[in-house]
This record gives C-alpha cells, structure tokens and sequence, in this order.
C-alpha cells in the first residue's frame, strides 16, 4: 500500500529535490530556475517551517516551498518576492501571511493526491502560526492554448467556470484557493505567457 509523507527537507534531501524540478518542470521552462544547493540552503536557514518534501514509500515524489510576507496587495514578480530564490531578503519573519513559491509533483505521481497533501500541510502552518492567509503566485501552463481567443482575465473566468482545465489553476481552485488578480510578467514562463494569478487562501480558524 503506497503511503504519502510530508516532512520538512533539508539540505541532505537536495538530490530528490532537483529530481523532482527537472520532472516537474522540463524545457521550455528554464533550468535556470531549477533549486540549486545553495538555494535549498538558504531555504532550510531562513525559514525551515515554510521547506516541504513529499514521500510516497521514501521516495521524495514532491515539494513545496514558503515563505512569510506582509500582504499589501501590490503586484509583484516572482523573482522580487522569492529573493531569486534565496528568500534571505524578502522573509518576514513578523509577516501576516504564508507565500507559496513552489509546488511540484513527479508527473508518473501526479493526480494521487500528493499536492493536496502539501497544501494540507501549508494550511496547518497557517493555522499553527496565526497568519491571516496564504497567498501564491499561480502558473496556468494551459493558457497559450487559449490566447488567441482569451486574456488572461477571460482565461480564469472559464477556468473557475469549469470550462477549461489548466494543470494548476483547475488544482489551485480545488483546494480552496480564490482568485485576486492577474500579474503579467510574473516569471519567465512560456506556457503561461510569463502570467501568473495571485491566489488565496484565508486562515478558516480566525
Ligand atoms: C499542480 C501539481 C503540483 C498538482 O499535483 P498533483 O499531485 O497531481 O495534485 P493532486 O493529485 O493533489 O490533485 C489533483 C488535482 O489536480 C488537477 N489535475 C491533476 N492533473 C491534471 C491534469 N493533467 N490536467 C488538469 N488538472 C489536473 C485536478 O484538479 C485534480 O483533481 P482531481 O483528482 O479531483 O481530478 C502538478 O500538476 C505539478 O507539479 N505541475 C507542474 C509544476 C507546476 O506548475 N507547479 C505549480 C507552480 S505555481
């Protein structure tokens, strides 16, 4: 029977980490953006609670990273709220929300479950730590499908709709997650024309 795991990574898991980024996100995403060592350093230094590894069976299958910012509703790109990756510099540590800059799931894993486990997770540090929401800068992979026919605006209405099916969005939505607004230029990112919809998430024990 396959069991499903979520711990917090540290740097000795960086291997299944990068296993995990090159499945998830293969050309044309950059490998540019892949996890580095010194990333996943930085990551488990400055905020060890927000670091999650996933494991079906002890195999690391998925991951998700946060970190804490104070939310003001400005947009803003991912590398500015990520700190490129480091989140050294953008952590809060006095933030009122959790802010998710990585989910992943090993494509032969998908759609058993393993992300909904990691946003569990996310939830509960929510809950645990008294922030107000957690908040996400979400990918939609499917939209250059659709550009000639929607915008970006047109897009999530039909997503939300049920009408189109986009590998995170469609997700997102399932876990409760509600769209703010459309960012363009939030990461280089060619299936999702470089857009990414700001999504949240708001603490149900407040
Ligand atoms: C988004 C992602 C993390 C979901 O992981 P997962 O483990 O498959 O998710 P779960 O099994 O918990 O949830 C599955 C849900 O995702 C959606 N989903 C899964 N596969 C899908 C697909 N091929 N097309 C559309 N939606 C899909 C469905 O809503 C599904 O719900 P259902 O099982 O009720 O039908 C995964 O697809 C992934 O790693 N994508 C690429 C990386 C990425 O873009 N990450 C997001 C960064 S913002």
């Amino acid at each position: 029977m396959s069991t499903v795991r979520v711990r917090p990574y540290t740097l000795a898991d960086f291997n299944g980490l990068l296993d995990i980024q090159k499945e998830a996100f293969p050309p044309p995403f950059p490998e540019d953006l892949w996890w580095s060592r010194d990333q996943i350093e930085a990551h488990v230094m400055t905020f060890p609670e927000g670091a999650l590894l996933a494991e079906e069976n002890d195999v690391a299958v998925g991951s998700a990273t946060s970190l804490l910012v104070t939310y003001d509703g400005k947009p803003h790109t991912w590398e500015e709220v990520a700190d490129d990756g480091f989140i050294k510099r953008s952590h809060d540590p006095n933030g009122d929300s959790l802010y998710g800059i990585d989910l992943c799931v090993r494509p032969s894993y998908r759609g058993k479950g393993i992300a909904g486990a990691l946003y569990e997770a996310r939830k509960e540090t929510v809950r645990k730590l008294g922030l107000k929401r957690f908040i996400a800068g979400c990918r939609i992979p499917n939209y250059h499908e659709y550009a000639d026919k929607l915008t970006a605006d047109q897009y999530v209405e039909a997503v939300q709709k049920g009408e189109i099916k986009d590998l995170v969005l469609t997700f997102m939505l399932k876990q409760g997650l509600r769209p703010l607004q459309v960012m363009p230029n939030y990461l280089e990112d060619e299936e999702s024309l470089d857009y990414a919809i700001l999504v949240e998430w708001r603490n149900d024990q407040l």
